[in-house]
């Protein structure tokens, strides 16, 4: 299928890692055809909310027989762009960066873990997993000859700007960022930060409203 998807809008982009996680996991328990019902049950989505999701990219469903959950699965897994390969890199060795190193999880999808960069002597020469801790100094020649693409942020927030800098002059083209700054990088490059405190503090509201009325 050969289709432009540039015009869907985020939102709903936003929810395709979800479908993506429920259908790998029906096809884990060897679950190959589900109705939308079934699927909306499971999801926690309307039935009418996943018709109109999977519509943006044609459909998938067949009235009377519900969905192939491994050619939709297929298919989503293609709009999200896991169908390729990927070179990463990590910068910044501490808690966050090791565990992301040592997460197999992110592999299996086609992110190719390449290699750790800190400042820290006492880090640099370590093997965290499989991955060497370089250098920072070795940064920009190690992105250029390994064609990295994307720059896995995870230094104090005061170095984050100045690591954005570099990655994406030796070029980067995405950023994956865990400091707690807004990055500034051209427009050419696709910065998306993360943020588990959000998540945390939603968890926080939605149990303090609890309290509140129960
Ligand atoms: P950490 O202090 O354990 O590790 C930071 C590492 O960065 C250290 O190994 C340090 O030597 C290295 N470093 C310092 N300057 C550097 C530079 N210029 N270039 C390369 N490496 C450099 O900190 P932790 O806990 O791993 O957190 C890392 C970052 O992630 C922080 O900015 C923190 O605020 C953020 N964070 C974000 C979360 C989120 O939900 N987005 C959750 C946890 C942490």
């Amino acid at each position: 299928m050969n289709k432009n998807y540039k015009d869907i809008s985020m939102a709903v982009i936003r929810r395709l890692p979800k479908y993506h996680r429920y259908l790998r996991e029906l096809l884990d328990k060897d679950i190959h055809r589900i109705s939308s019902k079934e699927l909306s049950a499971m999801m926690g989505l309307t039935a009418s909310q996943i018709r109109q999701d999977l519509n943006n990219f044609g459909g998938f469903g067949q009235q009377g027989y519900g969905y192939n959950v491994e050619e939709l699965s297929g298919e989503i897994q293609k709009i999200l762009g896991l169908d390729r390969e990927y070179n990463a890199i990590i910068i910044g060795s501490g808690n966050l960066g090791q565990a992301i190193a040592n997460y197999a999880g992110f592999r299996k999808f086609g992110f190719k873990l390449k290699a750790i960069f800190d400042t820290n002597p006492k880090l640099i020469g370590m093997i965290i997993r499989d991955l060497p801790v370089f250098d920072i100094d070795e940064l920009q020649p190690f992105i250029i000859k390994n064609q990295i693409k994307i720059g896995i942020i995870c230094t104090p927030k005061e170095f984050a700007q100045d690591t954005a800098n570099k990655i994406v002059k030796a070029g980067v083209s995405a950023i994956w960022n865990f400091a707690p700054i807004d990055l500034k990088a051209p427009e050419h490059v696709i910065t998306e930060n993360v943020h588990l405190s959000d998540s945390l503090f939603i968890l926080s509201y939605l149990l303090s409203n609890q309290e509140k009325f129960s």
